[in-house]
């Protein structure tokens, strides 16, 4: 099935109005006409791949992740910087819900584009890239001449207590997270960013998530994780104040390639679903600090109302001292981080038949060394770490975006 400019996806889409909303931004091309957030309160629609920032962060979060880490393989700077060029201008179409050329593919050679795509909505796909400790510096090796580059922010993480990190699920030199309303266009997305890898880089470890655990906009609602909780009520937002304070880079941080960009920590924390489910609703919630059906602050009656963390009754404090929400509180801690995790369910556990399920946790932050870090080190006291346990770990830097076609990303580190 060898693709020919005449059914290239941009026009299958465009001549069976299968998207009407997108039709504007399906035959765009680069540069023009996206409608970008105008779009995003739907499912399908295309997100702007070129800014200051890279897209996949300050985006509405999408529904469904698929998110890869990858190990370099290559000796050569050059491959790296040649592959991150490659991929940029590969994201920048499949952004825009293009196949990766509009090229006749041969008969005789494997097609460029790996297909499934194909006739798909982007459904806001965002596709966002990041450089892991290893692009650095690798068992005391600088492989590619960029250790006097890393940033002293992507400082590998101290151990934490109650940790079982499993190296299969842990670390990477590259990660790339793809973002979608649809899980094929976000699958397709990493493949064939994977197969344009070929002989520099290779998969160390995928995620997928299958549906978010956090609001990043004030427009969308609260989404439940896989303890029926509402998770995202008190995250950062795009729309509201703090948002670029505590996610993004800013020159006073430097270094000067990362500006405008920020951190990512993803952390596989697995839940203990069957033991969650035996316990009560009077213990879930005072795990949490939160109620269940509401989402309301324990003592207070609506989701949003403010959590009193000094209120008492007879028993003590109203939010127990070892509540979810007592120890992540932001404005008692002043830390602030965006959240943009997604839950996950990968079988079972065969020597217990257990499910392996549980939240991958995504956060963004300006600074893990004064966010993720001390925020996490707080959590060792937390009642929710009788449920679950953080079985992967993984810190990227995620530099700002790509500006215009020809701009690869990460083009300042190597320059
Ligand atoms: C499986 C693990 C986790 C679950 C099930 C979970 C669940 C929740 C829930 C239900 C809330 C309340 C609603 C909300 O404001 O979003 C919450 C809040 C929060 N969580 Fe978690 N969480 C987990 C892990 C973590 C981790 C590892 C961190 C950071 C190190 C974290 C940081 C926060 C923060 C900052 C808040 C908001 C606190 C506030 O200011 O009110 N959570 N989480």
């Amino acid at each position: 099935m060898a693709a020919s400019p005449d059914i290239s996806r941009r026009r299958f889409l465009a001549a069976s109005g299968a998207a009407a909303g997108a039709a504007g931004i399906v035959g765009a091309g680069f540069g023009l006409g996206r409608t970008g957030s105008a779009a995003a309160s739907g499912l399908r629609g295309s997100e702007p791949f070129y800014g200051l920032h890279q897209a996949g962060i300050a985006t509405a979060q999408q529904d469904r992740l698929f998110f890869a880490a990858f190990d370099l393989i290559t000796p050569r700077r050059a491959d790296v910087a040649r592959l991150l060029a490659e991929w940029t201008a590969a994201a920048a179409r499949m952004t825009d819900g293009l196949e990766l050329t509009d090229g006749v593919d041969s008969a005789a050679a494997p097609p460029a584009d790996t297909g499934e795509a194909v006739g798909l909505d982007p459904a806001h796909l965002t596709v966002t890239f990041g450089f892991g400790p290893g692009l650095f510096e690798k068992a005391g090796a600088d492989r590619y001449g960029l250790v006097a580059r890393r940033p002293p922010a992507l400082a590998d993480l101290p151990a934490f207590p109650g940790d079982k990190l499993d190296p299969a699920f842990s670390g990477g030199d590259l990660c790339v997270q793809a973002c979608s309303n649809d899980p094929q266009v976000a699958y397709h997305a990493i493949r064939n960013l994977a197969r344009i890898a070929r002989g520099v880089a290779v998969l160390r470890w995928t995620q997928q998530g299958f549906g978010r655990t956090s609001s990043t906009t004030s427009g969308q609602a609260t989404p439940r994780n896989l303890m029926g909780f509402k998770d995202g009520t008190n995250n950062l937002r795009t729309d509201l104040a703090g948002f670029d304070q505590h996610v993004w880079v800013p020159q006073d941080d430097g270094p000067a390639w990362m500006v405008g960009g920020s951190y990512l920590v993803a952390r596989r924390i697995r839940m203990h679903i069957e033991v969650w489910d035996r316990s009560s609703l009077l213990d879930q919630e005072q795990t949490i600090g939160r109620t269940k059906a509401e989402g309301a602050p324990l003592g207070a009656a609506r989701e949003r109302d403010p959590i009193d963390l000094e209120a008492r009754n007879a028993d003590g404090p109203v939010i127990p001292v070892d509540a979810h929400v007592r120890l992540a509180n932001q404005e008692a801690n002043n830390i602030h981080i965006l959240r943009r995790g997604y839950s996950f369910t990968d079988g079972i556990k065969p020597a217990t038949g257990q499910l392996d399920a549980g939240l991958f946790f995504l956060a963004y932050q300006r600074d893990p060394r004064r966010q993720f870090v001390p925020l996490q080190q707080r959590l060792a006291t937390d009642k929710l770490n009788e449920y679950i346990q953080h079985v992967g770990s993984a810190l990227f830097a995620i530099p700002p975006g790509s500006h215009r076609p020809g701009d690869p990303i990460g083009g300042a580190l190597f320059a």
